[in-house]
């Protein structure tokens, strides 16, 4: 029998976990906004109890923890041991007390009943199995009026940072298939009906989903805009499979892409379109 989240554990513990912990300010800039957005809409403020699902390196879970302010507290989990190491010594290294970072997968911790106020996740929430059953598995760890807000990426044709160098690149390169509409991936949470009736069915209540558009700074130089593209982005996996004559043609090919969209402050921008999702707890 297949443990679940596998797939996911294996994944974010991979050479691709390590390379969004080792660049982990990078990915903070990039999705700087959308921290501001889902905590913003979570209206999260002094002595509010948060949880923070899919933390990564905890980019979110250390601005939370400045606004909950000491009266609060932030508990923030992810199954990619690099990145919560990484969380962990930027914890350390800010001198913060009012946070914890744990490994362990957020569909299946067992967390203690009413202990958070608010749920929030940038990006974090579209890689379960079996998002039923984490939603459900969430509800009793919310105190009374809990709420939360989490950040996922609307359809691939609207985000052109990941899917402008996929088109660029793709003859050059062996794509993998594209994950089923069921099936844990980036955009799986696109779809509003699909998001509503998960959070319908596990008892989530007024579900509201606003569109966030946003430019996504993919590296303050062309150089580091082409190392996100190689390391993180969804080429990583395919660029990394290939050598010689095809990998150059894919990287000429991003390459391109990349210089079309530098601004003149010679950072690489590209469009990114999220919708944040904010819904109140059973
Ligand atoms: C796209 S990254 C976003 C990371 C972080 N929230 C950020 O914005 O920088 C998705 C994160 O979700 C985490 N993740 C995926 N499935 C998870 C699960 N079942 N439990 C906890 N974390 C999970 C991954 O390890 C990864 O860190």
């Amino acid at each position: 029998m297949s443990v679940i989240n596998s797939g996911q554990i294996e994944f974010w513990n991979s050479e691709y976990g390590l390379a969004w912990a080792r660049y982990a300010d990078t990915v903070d800039v990039m999705f700087a906004e959308l921290s501001d957005a889902v905590l913003g809409a979570t209206v999260t403020g002094a002595g509010d109890r948060v949880l923070d699902l899919g933390c990564g390196n905890g980019g979110t879970a250390l601005l939370a923890a400045d606004r909950v302010t000491a009266i609060g507290n932030v508990t923030a989990i992810d199954i990619s041991g690099p990145m919560i190491d990484r969380a962990s010594d930027r914890l350390t290294e800010a001198d913060i007390v009012n946070a914890i970072f744990i490994l362990g997968d957020a569909a299946t911790y067992p967390f203690a009943e009413n202990s958070f106020d608010v749920i929030v996740s940038r990006l974090g929430c579209m890689f379960f199995d079996n998002p039923d059953s984490a939603f459900r598995h969430f509800s009793p760890s919310l105190d009374t009026g809990g709420r939360a807000a989490f950040a996922v990426w609307r359809a691939p044709r609207e985000n052109p940072w990941a899917m402008a160098p996929v088109s660029a690149a793709r003859d050059f390169l062996e794509m993998p298939a594209r994950p089923g509409p069921e099936e844990p991936g980036p955009f799986s949470f696109a779809d509003p009906d699909r998001v509503n009736r998960i959070l319908s069915a596990t008892g989530w209540t007024d579900t509201d989903m606003t569109p966030f558009d946003f430019r996504i700074p993919l590296g303050n130089t062309l150089e580091d805009a082409l190392n996100f593209c190689i390391k993180m982005g969804p080429l990583s996996a395919p660029l990394s499979a290939v050598s010689g004559t095809n990998r150059t043609k894919a990287i000429d090919a991003i390459t391109g892409v990349l210089e079309q969209n530098t601004d003149d402050d010679g950072i690489v921008r590209l469009d990114g379109a999220c919708w944040i999702v904010t819904a109140k707890a059973p």
